[in-house]
């Protein structure tokens, strides 16, 4: 695949007082851990808040477990980004808050304009949606003519525009392999690791944008084998968002929720995760006589070790939470005009994935749209 490489300065949001950085990214504005009181002060207020707002809470396997399991006791979901986007526009609630990054809230909105979209922190961003601004995006598109554009869910609503197809991890393997069996050829952006699984696995002719996940790239293989020296009858689950070489080591490769179906399906006792530390608390939760050890990383900066912890997904806190609800900060807006172009792929995006659990074939799905 050819990419091409672009520098990005990451944001970074200036920390709050009292603000402490347990993800390790110095900068991270880290809600401080409430003390249990307040803890029990604050679930009740947003659970009264929720019924008073007609409001349902919509999060991400990868932020702080209290927003996890809140979000499943009072009727919402925890799940990855493809069930999210499915959720919150199927909900009959008039406001989601969506626990989790930019583009997640962003989703939820253009699926579902006529709801009021709310985050406990709209600078919760992603390393994939900051490295991949849309002018220059554009610009690749538009020297590949000939390409059909498939672009990952962490993207900007500007991003998704100018797509022709979008995909979150757990479909992006069936829905280029149906393009590839229709004799396109195609352009992704943004995750070259993702990308590179996708033609590996689909042999399709691929370009790629040139971004990566800050998280998943620290994985390192070397470390990865020392660590299964060390646990022969562990299985190795994997997002693929990472390099090749540790996907190479996985007993499983996909998105959130298929790694914690294979954790539930495997006959296991112990496994090895590469993903962010977030997705231990569903995994021990729903595994209680299984052991899931953290996969390595690497990376040291001029602060810290890098920790698998998404410092974005850090923003995202009880108290953030109940402010955003009490006081309807943190709402997402979106152009209306972009909203409804980026709004095509997304609903391909989930046409396609309901076409497929209903036994459709999956060139039927995909047929006739995108370059020929
Ligand atoms: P999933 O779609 O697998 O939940 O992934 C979202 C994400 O941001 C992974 O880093
Ligand atoms: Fe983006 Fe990586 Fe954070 Fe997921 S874990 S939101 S891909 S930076």
């Amino acid at each position: 695949m050819s990419s091409p490489v672009i520098d990005v300065d990451y944001e970074q949001p200036t920390a709050k007082a009292g603000a402490v950085c347990d993800t390790r990214h110095a900068w991270a504005r880290v809600p401080a851990e409430p003390s249990p009181d307040q803890r029990v002060a604050l679930k009740e207020r947003i659970r009264r808040l929720l019924r008073e707002r007609n409001a349902v809470m919509v999060s991400h396997f990868y932020v702080h477990p209290d927003l996890q399991d809140l979000a499943e006791e009072t009727g919402g979901i925890v799940s990855d980004s493809l069930e999210m986007a499915r959720f919150g526009r199927d909900h009959a609630a008039t406001t989601l808050v969506v626990s989790g990054v930019r583009f997640m809230g962003e989703t939820s909105k253009i699926l579902s304009p006529e709801k009021r979209v709310l985050m406990p922190d709209l600078d919760a961003n992603c390393s994939l949606d900051l490295g991949c601004p849309v002018d220059e995006f554009s610009a690749f598109c538009d020297e590949h003519p000939d390409r059909t554009v498939v672009v990952y869910a962490n993207t900007s609503a500007a991003v998704k525009a100018r797509a022709d197809w979008l995909v979150t991890s757990s479909c992006a393997l069936d829905v280029v392999s149906a393009l590839h069996a229709q004799g396109r050829k195609i352009l992704w952006g943004p995750d070259r690791h993702l990308g590179d699984y996708i033609q590996r696995q689909t042999g399709a002719d691929m370009v790629s944008w040139n971004g990566a996940c800050i998280v998943h790239d620290e994985f390192k293989a070397l470390e990865l084998e020392l660590l299964i020296k060390e646990h022969p009858s562990a299985k190795v689950l994997v997002h693929p968002e990472s390099p090749a070489d540790v996907i190479a080591l996985a007993h499983a490769v996909g998105s959130t929720s298929a790694i914690l179906n294979a954790a539930q399906r495997m006959d296991a006792k112990e496994f090895i995760v590469a993903t962010d530390t977030g997705m231990l608390h569903k995994l021990r939760t729903l595994n209680p006589g299984k052991t899931f050890i953290e996969a390595p990383t690497a990376g040291n900066g001029g602060t810290c070790k890098s920790c698998a912890h998404c410092p974005w997904m850090a923003m995202n806190g009880l108290a953030e939470l109940a402010n955003a609800l009490e006081t309807g900060a943190g709402e997402i807006h979106v152009d209306p005009t972009l909203g409804l172009r980026a709004r095509l792929p997304i609903d391909r995006m989930l046409a396609f994935t309901a076409g497929l659990k209903n036994g459709q074939a999956p060139g039927s799905l995909v047929a006739g749209i995108g370059a020929a």
